[in-house]
């Protein structure tokens, strides 16, 4: 099994949780998921494949610790990593920028040269538009704890089981 850490950004703990959830459903310790408040670059380098959670906040922007942290992902280097993304965010009342902040870190790590996995269907979403779709699906797991919290139990459980046998 690879060596997988979950880097995670919440500002009323919706992504902390899902990202526990994601990390027991791969059998990860707790130490593998880092708030990214108190995470450096290189807290990056002690695992093969990285799991990066983030909310959207503000109309389309990148939670604020995802945001001060930001800048630092330029100088990075991503190639020889695996990197897979979840995002928390709200499709009724921010249907035109759903999961924004997801689509944000995903293009800075892809120009970065990391392979991306854990694509996800846009199926059972109503929204208008979102940064985080490409090609017609979403780029990482797309969860809405404001309406669809009933949801997020099994969909976190079935993206963990696809990542876990596409690694
Ligand atoms: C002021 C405010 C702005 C928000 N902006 C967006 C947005 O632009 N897009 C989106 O999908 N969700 C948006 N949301 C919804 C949050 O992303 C959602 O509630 C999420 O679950 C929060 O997760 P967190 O507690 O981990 O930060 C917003 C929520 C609030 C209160």
């Amino acid at each position: 099994m690879n060596n997988i850490g979950i880097f995670w950004g919440s500002e009323t703990g919706n992504t902390q949780v899902a990202a526990e959830m994601i990390g027991k459903s791969l059998g990860l310790p707790s130490s593998n998921i880092r708030n990214i408040a108190s995470a450096t670059l290189d807290d990056f380098a002690a695992f093969d494949v990285l799991i990066i959670g983030t909310s959207t906040w503000g109309a389309g922007e990148l939670q604020s610790d995802w945001d001060s942290f930001f800048p630092k992902l330029h100088g990075a280097d991503f190639r020889g990593k695996t990197v897979a993304f979840f995002g928390l965010g709200d499709q009724v009342i921010y249907a035109d920028y759903f999961l924004d902040a997801m689509g944000i870190l995903y293009d800075e790590f892809a120009a970065r040269g990391a392979t991306i996995m854990g694509a996800w269907p846009d199926e059972g979403y109503e929204y208008s538009y979102s940064r985080a779709v490409r090609d017609g699906v979403f780029v990482g797991l797309a969860l809405d704890a404001d309406n669809q919290d009933d949801l997020t139990a099994s969909r976190v459980t079935t993206w963990a089981d696809q990542l876990r046998r596409s690694l």
